[in-house]
């Protein structure tokens, strides 16, 4: 069976809204813990001058796989197994990354990893979108992003919502220079960032 989720439902339509623009002019997108794989096969669809490669830890690849075989899209291809924390990423160069409400999974450590990862597989002049909640100059945007913080924490200490400086400063550590920083429905965010020519 297909796994589901709700939130992918309800923030998929705006978030493409940005991506239009995004990655208008942008041909192969890697997309970075892709979840249950249903942002993949919207945004394939909606976007099909794009190659979307899917990747995510192997436990969640039947899942994708599913959503995949379902949609038969020619230009969403099935999951590379990528760890963030992996010493080797994919040896393939995009010209976009794309990744959803992952920062405030992983453990700070994995956050920099994931960013030195990005700065290994995008080519000059990429573009970034990171899509979630952050905090802005230390504090909570809206109680609802605090009480998520909490219960992140209440699973894993390591985990929690991030502060998009701290965010930032890992990306210009990559030579990512932030474009726009969009405001999203229910206190997200997507950040967007291009790569110095
Ligand atoms: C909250 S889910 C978000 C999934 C999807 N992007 C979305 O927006 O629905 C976080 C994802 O991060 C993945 N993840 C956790 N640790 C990871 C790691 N070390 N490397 C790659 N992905 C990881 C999980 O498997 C999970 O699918």
């Amino acid at each position: 069976m297909k796994p589901f989720s709700e939130s992918c439902e309800q923030n998929r339509a705006p978030i493409l809204e940005v991506l239009r623009e995004a990655f208008g002019g942008r041909r192969n997108v890697l997309e970075i813990a892709s979840g249950t794989g249903q942002h993949a096969v919207y945004f394939g669809q909606a976007l099909p001058h794009l190659r979307w490669q899917t990747s995510e830890l192997p436990h969640n690849h039947a899942g994708i796989l599913a959503w995949l075989d379902e949609a038969k899209l020619v230009n969403v291809l099935p999951p590379l197994d990528l760890d963030v924390n992996a010493a080797s990423w994919p040896q393939a160069s995009f010209d976009a990354v794309f990744n959803a409400n992952t920062v405030h999974i992983l453990a700070w450590a994995a956050v920099e990893r994931l960013f030195s990862g990005i700065g290994q597989v995008l080519q000059s002049d990429g573009i970034v979108c990171m899509y979630g909640p952050f905090n802005y100059g230390g504090q909570f945007t809206s109680e609802s992003n605090r009480g998520f913080d909490a219960w992140l924490k209440s699973r894993d200490p390591d985990s929690g919502v991030r502060d998009f400086e701290a965010i930032d400063r890992l990306a210009a550590a990559q030579g990512l220079r932030l474009v726009r920083d969009v405001a999203m429905p229910s206190n997200n965010r997507t950040l967007i960032w291009q790569r110095s020519p």
